[in-house]
């Protein structure tokens, strides 16, 4: 099943637009839907759900669009934003990205120390005897995000995990972090997942 803005509106808090009246505003949209699930100012408490709070605005932006011409395929992402995003326009989409791009991000939970060092080493350096590259190089040294490189530090590891499984069997079809993720074993993925959860 497809969850759709009507379908949230309809259960929505003050979100319900009335007839006649423009669109829905960003205010109304990111307190009235988004936040059901990505949580209020995009720190959202679920590990189901992205936290978006400080993600870089380019990258929402390019995701949105991939969610509404359903290119980005992987299960949740067709179960849960495919509908959500068929009904905003560009600007819709713009100044969600800029509004998610400028609340302050937290760090999660620390984990298992010694499980986060190993992850630190694997961000930093990659894993030479497997072909993985530094993450570091793309997204930051603690995954802050660099240039439309996405933000990692802070997410949630579930999530982390569920997208690097998604873009090894290329449900999320995209080249470079397929390249990236190829070689990684599910232990090295739970070591940086655990890593970047903790980082601020
Ligand atoms: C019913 C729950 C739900 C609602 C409501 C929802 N989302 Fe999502 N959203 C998700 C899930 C689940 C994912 C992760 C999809 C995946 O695993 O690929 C996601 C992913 C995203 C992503 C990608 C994040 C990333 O790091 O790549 C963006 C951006 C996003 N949502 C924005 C929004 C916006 C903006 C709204 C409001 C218009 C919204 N979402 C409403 C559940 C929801
Ligand atoms: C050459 C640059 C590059 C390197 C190196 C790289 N990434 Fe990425 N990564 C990207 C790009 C580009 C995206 C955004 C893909 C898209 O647009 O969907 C991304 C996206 C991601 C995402 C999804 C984020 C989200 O919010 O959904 C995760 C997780 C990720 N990378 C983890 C890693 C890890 C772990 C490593 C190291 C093992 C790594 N990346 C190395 C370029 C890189």
């Amino acid at each position: 099943m497809m969850l759709s803005l009507g379908c949230l509106l309809s259960v929505g808090a003050n979100a319900e637009p009335t007839a006649g009246q423009a669109p829905l505003s960003v205010a109304n949209l990111v307190n009235g839907v988004c936040a059901t699930c990505h949580g209020p100012r995009g720190i959202s408490v679920l590990p189901k759900y992205p936290r978006l709070a400080g993600q870089n605005a380019n990258y929402l932006m390019v995701q949105l669009m991939a969610f509404r011409s359903r290119t980005r395929g992987d299960a949740d992402a067709v179960g849960f934003m495919w509908g959500m995003a068929a009904q905003l326009d560009d600007p819709t989409i713009e100044a969600l990205a800029t509004y998610y791009s400028q609340q302050k991000p937290i760090a999660g939970r620390s984990g298992d120390t010694s499980l986060m060092a190993r992850g630190n080493e694997i961000f930093n350096n990659g894993l030479e005897s497997e072909g993985v590259p530094a993450c570091s190089a793309c997204h930051g040294t603690q995954g802050q995000g660099m240039a439309d490189f996405p933000r990692l530090a802070g997410q949630h590891e579930q999530y982390l995990l569920k997208q690097l499984g998604a873009f090894q069997n290329n449900m999320r079809d995209v080249a470079v972090m397929h390249g990236v993720a190829a070689g990684l074993k599910s232990k090295d993925m739970q070591a940086v997942a655990a890593f970047l959860q903790a980082q601020p």
